[in-house]
């Protein structure tokens, strides 16, 4: 089933310029799709086009096969849950407790397990020793795993993440995108990603690249990853394992694996039979 579908979809902020260019695409129920692109390609315009906070210029956007409408657009709302890209914007309560409350009040969650949801997620973001502080007390990277949980509790059936890890440290962002994994894997959830972090593109089952509106690449991750000139012209970087396959390849010694231990050992191979 899909869980998104978009037809002919434009939008622009200004008259004279479009920020999404006729784009036609599906996001199919239970993928891990990954929407990067450069600065400026239209990727957070987007995210905000699935929620219905823009409004479309041409085209349709239908969340489960329901049309996006003035009037649906409440029911389509609680299917999506979006992490936006500052994290400041996202903060409604006056502590961090409050927050994740907020949230599933809204969604009519009996007030009975609340509290355990609420610790639940809390601490599965590492921030269970921070309930009672207030947001604004937060350091950028905390205020992220507090939007994050918050989003998560309420299980929404799509996950929007807006370069949600983005301030966080890198064992942090692995933990939490451990997390994403684990939620799509152990419910049906649906997640789109907007990242530059490559580890995670790589892991995706599903990549969408932008480029100024328009739908650069679609499809797995890896043929984009072994390919430097569409890597390029996405404006990309190459994994530095990538680089290193493709200067070994000029070089007339091509490997099979694409990561640096695998090379490593295939040379440490090549190297002993010469
Ligand atoms: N509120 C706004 N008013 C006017 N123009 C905007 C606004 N927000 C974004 N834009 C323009 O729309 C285009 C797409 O912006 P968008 O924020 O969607 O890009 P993005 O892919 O999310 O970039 P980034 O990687 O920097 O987050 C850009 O040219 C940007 O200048
Ligand atoms: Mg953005």
């Amino acid at each position: 089933m899909s869980a998104i579908n978009i037809d002919h979809l434009s939008f622009g902020y200004t008259t004279d310029t479009l920020a999404i260019d006729d784009l036609t695409l599906t996001i199919n129920e239970g993928e891990y799709t990954v929407l990067i692109g450069p600065n400026g390609s239209g990727k957070s315009t987007l995210a905000k086009l699935f929620i219905g906070l823009l409004e479309p210029r041409n085209g349709t956007i239908a969340v489960f096969d329901q049309q996006l409408r003035y009037d649906t657009v409440d029911a389509i709302r609680s299917k999506i849950g979006i992490v936006f890209q500052n994290p400041d914007n996202q903060f409604i309560g006056s502590t961090v407790e409050d927050d994740i409350a907020f949230g599933l009040e809204n969604r009519e969650i009996d007030p009975s397990q609340m509290q355990s949801i609420i610790m639940d997620y809390a601490s599965r973001v590492g921030m269970i020793d921070y309930l009672k502080t207030e947001p604004t007390r937060l350091s950028g990277g905390q205020k992220q795993r507090v939007a994050i949980a918050g989003v998560m509790a309420m299980q929404p059936k799509i996950m929007v993440f807006d370069e949600a890890t983005s301030m966080l440290d890198p064992k942090g962002r692995y933990e939490i995108t451990t997390l994403m994994h684990d939620l799509k894997s152990n419910t049906d959830m649906t997640i789109i990603s907007i990242t530059h972090d490559m580890e995670e593109i790589a892991a995706a089952d599903r990549c969408i690249v932008l480029k100024d509106g328009h739908l650069f690449y679609d499809g797995k991750p890896q043929p984009l990853l072994d390919d430097p000139s569409k890597m390029a012209a996405a404006s990309l970087q190459i994994p530095f394992a990538m680089r290193m396959r493709e200067l070994l390849h000029q070089q007339g010694i091509d490997t099979l694996s694409h990561t640096m231990e695998g090379m490593v050992d295939e040379l440490c191979r090549l190297h002993s039979v010469m």
